[in-house]
């Protein structure tokens, strides 16, 4: 019996010492980071990134066809929207077939090329995994709503209405109308969350858990570096369907506005995010969220109590700073960075207006772009960025409703244009559809490609793109801008946003006038440690070059990187 416990005792220190182990193995420095902490991601919208085969819709080939461009821009993973078999009713995010690639976008082969050409020049393949519904066209709704008995039945939620023609409850589509769907074939109405050809997925049913988890299990195999899990709070629903509450007025749509108590955030999407992560963990992955919160807090719980859910739930409080105001911003990078969790920024997306337009003033919108790659590119965090954001790619909103692709443009018209202005096509160069496609695109690409192209910016040192190129080199190999805490400087200035990223004993300042005011800036770093020498000016729009920190005169949005040394 002793014997016994010995021998299991010995065995407990070996697992003590061996499980640790593995986990440090997937720590790339002594700052204990992983490689998404030291990875720039970029978001492509596979349907406007390069068309390959000139069909007017970009695809795979034409993704891979741009990989020395990404790796020459500084980008380490890319994650594309779903390209996956699909109606298109939103464009791919109606999944019909988890475990293959449109026909649009190419196939299983093109997508492995994709992956070994991106492993040959180090960037990863993350895919969206549209986790809370399937296409009302996946095999699994068709079966399901062919009868009440039908083996999926039970895979997606039905209810009887509450009374004739009355649906369960008063849940409304996030895109209109209400949530659910009578299907006379059994009598019953399902639930949907978005559109009614996107009907959600039950959760509750582990038989529904474990082929969602199959699915990344079957992507990893095939060389995925990681998820983004697209509308992840939309997971689970009150099973007892409790009216949500309503609030005042109306939304784009005409409904009324309400609370989404019972239909979203609900405590057991925690459970789902765990099961996922454990499986990453398993090919060192990561999960990217569409978190979307009203607070840190809220963020906060993606993350997992322990650490064991999402490593990269998406800062979207970040690009609901609408304004280009430095107290704003500070705010908001404190409340993060504080709070004790690795973050994740991004100025825009394939849902969200272009970050040109939103922080724009039609007069230095060039200038602004690069201020705003100042800023979200040297934080401490991981950027994602969105595709054509490093051109200074503008909304090419729809004019007409007829010409809108978008459903929800449709439906909402005139007070919500759908997506299909910040979804326009990648801009290559100033020829005829601006080298996308020989063809006319999907999507009309925007009028400033003339200008704001890959091959003329690559032309001209000051362009955007080459303030993009060249901020990402130095998040590459600035130890500071690797490493190094956040420290918030000058916090009363209302018009320059200062702080220094701090490693050990190298600091990079960085200055971001966010006035379109000439402004003076003054550091007394000695606190700090970096008093004394003459600043390196890594990254500046302005002109001449400060001698010293202490007074730096800032031109309207200028910006201004420099290292500092002890
Ligand atoms: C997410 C996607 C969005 C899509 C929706 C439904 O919000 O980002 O584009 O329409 O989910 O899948």
């Amino acid at each position: 019996m002793l014997r016994r416990i010995v021998v299991f005792a010995a065995w407990l220190i070996v697992l003590a010492i061996a499980v640790p182990t593995l986990a440090a193995q997937a720590k790339l420095d002594a700052e204990g980071h992983e490689w998404w902490q030291h990875a720039v991601f970029y978001e492509i919208y596979p349907r406007s990134f390069a068309d390959s085969n000139n069909d007017g819709v970009g695809d795979l080939n034409g993704i891979t066809s741009k990989l020395d461009y990404l790796r020459q821009l500084g980008v380490d993973a890319i994650w594309i929207t779903p390209c996956f078999p699909s109606p298109q009713v939103d464009f791919g995010y109606d999944v019909s077939d988890y475990e293959n690639i449109d026909p649009t976008y190419g196939t299983l082969t093109d997508f492995d090329r994709l992956v070994k050409d991106g492993r040959e020049r180090k960037i990863g393949i993350i895919l969206d995994f549209v986790v809370n519904h399937t296409s009302d066209q996946h095999p699994w709704f068709l079966d399901s709503k062919s009868s009440k008995n039908s083996f999926h039945r039970d895979w997606y939620i039905w209810r009887d209405g509450r009374g004739p023609g009355e649906p369960p409850n008063n849940w409304l589509s996030t895109f209109g109308g209400s949530a659910w769907k009578f299907d006379a074939t059994t009598g019953q109405y399902y639930y949907h969350y978005f559109y009614a050809q996107q009907p959600d997925l039950n959760w509750r049913n582990p038989a529904v858990e474990k082929a969602m988890f199959d699915v990344t299990r079957w992507w990893y195999k095939r060389g995925v570096v990681g998820f983004r899990l697209d509308a992840v709070d939309a997971l689970f629903e009150d099973p007892n369907l409790r009216d949500n509450p309503l609030l005042p007025g109306k939304n784009q749509f005409g409904d009324p506005n309400m609370l989404r108590k019972y239909n979203t955030n609900l405590p057991e999407l925690h459970k789902v995010l765990m099961g996922l992560r454990t499986i990453a963990d398993e090919s060192n992955a990561v999960l990217i969220g569409e978190t979307w919160t009203k607070d840190v807090e809220g963020l906060k719980e993606y993350y997992g109590k322990h650490g064991n859910e999402l490593q990269m739930p998406m800062d979207f409080l970040f690009t609901q700073v609408n304004r280009v105001s430095a107290p704003d911003f500070r705010r908001q990078i404190a409340a993060i960075d504080s709070s004790g969790v690795w973050p994740v920024y991004l100025l825009s997306n394939h849902d969200i207006v272009r970050s040109y337009n939103r922080y724009g003033d039609g007069k230095n919108n060039d200038a602004i772009a690069k201020l705003m790659a100042g800023l979200y590119l040297t934080l401490r965090g991981t950027p994602i960025m969105y595709y054509g954001e490093e051109l200074g790619m503008e909304n090419n909103d729809p004019k007409r409703k007829e010409d809108v692709k978008d459903p929800i443009g449709k439906t909402g018209w005139p007070r919500e244009k759908g997506r299909d202005g910040e979804r326009t096509p990648m801009q290559w160069n100033d020829s005829a559809n601006a080298g996308f496609s020989t063809v006319a695109p999907w999507l009309p690409v925007d009028p400033n490609y003339k200008t704001h192209n890959v091959e003329s910016e690559g032309k001209d040192p000051d362009s955007i793109l080459n303030f993009y190129r060249k901020v990402l080199a130095l998040r590459h190999t600035e130890p500071a801008l690797i490493e190094g805490k956040y420290v918030a400087l000058n916090q009363n200035d209302p018009n320059v946003l200062s702080y220094l990223r701090q490693y050990k004993d190298q600091a990079v300042l960085v200055v971001l006038n966010m006035s379109g005011t000439a402004q003076r800036a003054r550091f007394d770093l000695a606190k700090q440690g970096f008093g004394k020498g003459a600043p390196t000016a890594l990254l500046t729009t302005i002109k001449p070059e400060p001698l010293s920190i202490e007074t730096i005169e800032m031109p309207p949005f200028g910006v201004y990187i420099a290292r500092l040394t002890q």
